[in-house]
């Protein structure tokens, strides 16, 4: 592998070297050292409400198990069984209170403990042999949740995730909390574009430049109230703890005339006011600001807009998507998109909602196709020659001095967390793609391994059945090593 130094460097200039998007040695690291330790989101516990209930979820190539055990606790259960390595569980989703291997019929708890073991006296000489108790399916290494988002990491020392998402908790109340019994999704849609997963990320966390440009048709057909694209640049863009995005400008008027602005009832409204603390709501009443997309870092990203749903009506509705870019390859990636709502709205909004979220977004959304087709034609293009040659420039909002174009927003002008600015600017990309270089330059630990049913030091090396195979002694006790 070379060395990426250089990239890195380029990189922490805001210079991007245009093949960063498609470079298969890139990925190999990305790999190796950012998706094997940082916090990834993998469902939200209203996908599995009632014990037994599971949904099978990938982080890369591992799959795992998101299960409700029998004592409705979350697990994530890597979904490799314990004899030869089969998926146990071959479903995307269900409930079940065991999961049974499809190759030799081990079978498991929803919690991951082995429960069976066909023929374990006659092929192992039962527990002597091989010690049933106390085996499970191998759980994530560290589990977190917050607001009812599972999230995990392959670190078992992750710092804890609620210190991870630091001030972003701020934000992700906005999306996930609009009253004390938070969000249910539907879905997800998934689909694979041939795209580089940055690109998502970096687009939904900070580009309000791209929309007057990409999305103009989605505007001129009158999806949105406001008539104009460029009307983003009055919003402001905001970075707080592991994520950042972006918000609207909103017109003159009361907290309830703004939040009523952007199509919310008035019980909504009411259960808002009672859930947000006062300066999540001096953000949209004092200081005239929504929010819109935001990404959280890695890969999970975040929705909030408002657009017509009734053609003849001038009367606007809002929707929530939680996205994730599920790296595939340098050039692939697999797009998760859940519509999410209060679980206590009203029927009627929710289905308008999920009306409104479709236009929008999802493999058939308007938005999401106008985005698409610019990310597979970067990718493309990064994967050359010439891209090698080319750093693009990702300094916008900065002078070449370091200066800044626009000042930050004071607390006076703005009451949430972070580091917020009004208009146009890479900020956000930049706070992505610095936390991508920490990772991508600092090496990866090895991680320990289990030894499936057997006392690792005093087991005997495993010798063979008969005098003629070749087989060397030493050859057993190196793949048993407890470390790598
Ligand atoms: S691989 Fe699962 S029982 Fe054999
Ligand atoms: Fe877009």
């Amino acid at each position: 592998m070379t060395d990426q130094s250089v990239v890195l460097q380029d990189v922490r200039q805001g210079m991007i070297p245009a093949h960063i998007y498609n470079d298969k040695e890139i990925f190999d690291l990305e790999k190796e050292r950012l998706f094997s330790r940082s916090w990834l989101f993998v469902a939200h516990e209203s996908e599995v409400p009632e014990t037994g209930d599971y949904v099978v979820r990938r982080v890369l190539e591992d799959s795992f198990i998101i299960s409700r055990d029998e004592m409705g606790e979350i697990r994530a259960l890597f979904n490799m069984c314990l004899h030869r390595g089969m998926q146990v569980c071959r479903a995307e989703m269900g409930n079940a209170s065991h999961f049974r291997c499809p190759y030799h019929g081990w079978s498991y708890r929803n919690d991951g403990r082995i429960v069976g073991l066909p023929f374990h006296q006659e092929a192992f000489g039962g527990e002597e042999g091989f010690r049933k108790k106390g085996q499970t399916l191998l759980p994530a290494p560290s589990l977190g949740i917050y607001n009812g988002l599972i999230f995990i990491s392959m670190d078992p020392d992750a710092q804890p995730l609620e210190d991870f998402l630091g001030d972003f908790k701020f934000y992700l109340d906005y999306y996930t909390k609009q009253s004390t019994d938070g969000i249910e999704l539907r879905g997800p849609q998934r689909w694979r574009i041939k795209a580089n997963w940055k690109i998502g990320a970096e687009n939904f966390a900070g580009d309000m430049y791209h929309t007057p440009q990409t999305h103009t048709s989605v505007v001129e057909i009158g999806l949105f109230r406001e008539p104009k694209a460029e009307k983003r640049k009055d919003g402001t863009t905001y970075w707080a703890g592991n994520g950042g995005g972006t918000t609207y400008k909103l017109p003159e008027g009361s907290l309830e005339d703004r939040l009523r602005y952007v199509g919310y009832p008035d019980d909504m409204i009411e259960r808002m006011k009672e859930q947000w603390s006062q300066q999540q709501l001096d953000v949209i009443g004092k200081d005239g600001f929504m929010i819109s997309a935001a990404s959280l870092f890695p890969n999970m990203s975040f929705v909030h807009n408002w657009p017509r749903v009734e053609e003849d009506s001038d009367e606007v509705l809002p929707f929530i998507s939680i996205r994730q870019w599920q790296p595939i390859s340098e050039n692939e990636t697999e797009v998760l998109s859940w519509f999410a709502v209060d679980k206590n709205a009203s029927e009627e909004y929710k289905a308008l909602s999920y009306k409104a979220y479709l236009m929008c977004f999802g493999s058939g959304g308007m938005f999401e196709q106008d985005d698409v087709e610019n990310w597979v034609s970067l990718t493309n293009t990064a994967a050359g020659s010439m891209a090698r040659r080319l750093l693009l420039n990702g300094r916008m909002g900065l002078l070449e001095n370091g200066g800044n174009v626009v000042e930050p927003l004071t607390p006076e002008q703005y009451s949430g967390p972070g580091s917020t600015r009004v208009g146009y600017s890479e900020y956000n990309q930049r706070e992505l793609l610095l936390r991508w270089a920490d990772h991508l330059e600092r090496p990866a630990r090895a991680a320990a391994q289990l030894h499936v049913g057997v006392d690792p030091v005093s087991a005997a090396p495993a010798a063979c059945a008969t005098e003629t195979a070749p087989h060397t002694a030493a050859a057993v006790p190196a793949m048993m090593s407890q470390e790598a």
